[in-house]
């Protein structure tokens, strides 16, 4: 961790909030179709209801969000869904990039990029590329994504490198997968939240998940708000992370978590 940062993590273990916070927005289209409106209108909505979100992990100087925005199931929707959902994505990288860039967040994607058309590919490239260098607030969209992808993509790189030579089968462990998977350079989320009332993970970070915080809420993505959220963050504050610890060990200190 470059010495900078240090006193910007200080003050995160000092008011416990989580460094990184991921996301399953879910209920886009039971939102809209509550309101008989077609589920793209709910689509429409879920945008919105990012901003509010991002704003206020500003504000609360989250370190990264991560964004589950189309799983690497998602290609099972309805055709003029998937498309939907592709211009959807186009237009919303095209109208915020600099708007995001302005407000020094760093944009990045996970997932398998190769599925999506050639213009959208290079748009969150030239998003990633322009953004880069921004500190106060790093968004991760999820796109194309999908757990068991995250883990074979790991272990495809793992196993080039023991071909050239550069790695020795018996160097596999926990943290070597853990370095080559998409989210290596950033810390494992601390709070998982996920909208719609399903209690599920869907194929979202498998591997990271391990030992997050899990937040589930019925209330459908468009209507999370900033209220919403601080709700996860309060619910979130009032645990007890041991990581296999007992409890006693955790209140005395006697761990370093
Ligand atoms: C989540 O909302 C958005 C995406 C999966 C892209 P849904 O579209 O899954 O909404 P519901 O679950 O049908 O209400
Ligand atoms: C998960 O939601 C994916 C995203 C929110 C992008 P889904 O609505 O696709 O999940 P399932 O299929 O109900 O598990
Ligand atoms: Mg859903």
């Amino acid at each position: 961790m470059p010495i900078d940062s240090l006193g910007e993590l200080e003050l995160h273990n000092k008011n416990n909030n989580p460094r990184h916070i991921a996301i399953i927005m879910d209920g886009n289209g039971r939102w809209a179709q509550k309101r008989f409106m077609p589920r793209a209108v709910g689509h429409q909505a879920g945008v919105r209801a990012v901003r509010k979100i991002v704003e206020y992990c500003i504000k609360q100087k989250i370190e990264v969000l991560t964004l589950f925005a189309f799983s690497s199931e998602n290609w099972r929707r309805p055709e003029p869904e998937v498309s939907l959902l592709m211009a959807l994505f186009m237009a919303s990288l095209q109208r915020e990039i600099n708007k995001l860039d302005r407000n020094n967040i760093r944009l990045r994607f996970v997932g398998d990029r190769t599925a999506f058309p050639e213009k959208l590919q290079q748009k969150m490239t030239d998003g990633e590329l322009q953004t880069k260098d921004n500190t106060a607030l790093t968004i991760v969209v999820a796109a194309n994504y999908g757990g068991h992808w995250d883990i074979c993509q790991a272990i495809n790189k793992v196993t080039n490198k023991i071909l050239t030579g550069e790695l020795h089968n018996q160097q596999i462990n926990e943290e070597l997968i853990g370095q080559h998977l998409s989210t290596a350079d950033l810390p494992e989320p601390d709070l998982f939240i996920r909208t719609g009332g399903e209690q599920r993970i869907s194929n979202f970070m498998l591997w990271q998940l391990a030992y997050t915080e899990m937040y589930f809420t019925t209330t459908l993505w468009p209507d999370f708000d900033q209220n919403s959220l601080e709700d996860a963050i309060k619910s979130f504050k009032s645990r007890q992370r041991r990581f296999g610890h007992t409890s006693e060990q955790v209140l005395n200190k006697s761990v370093n978590l």
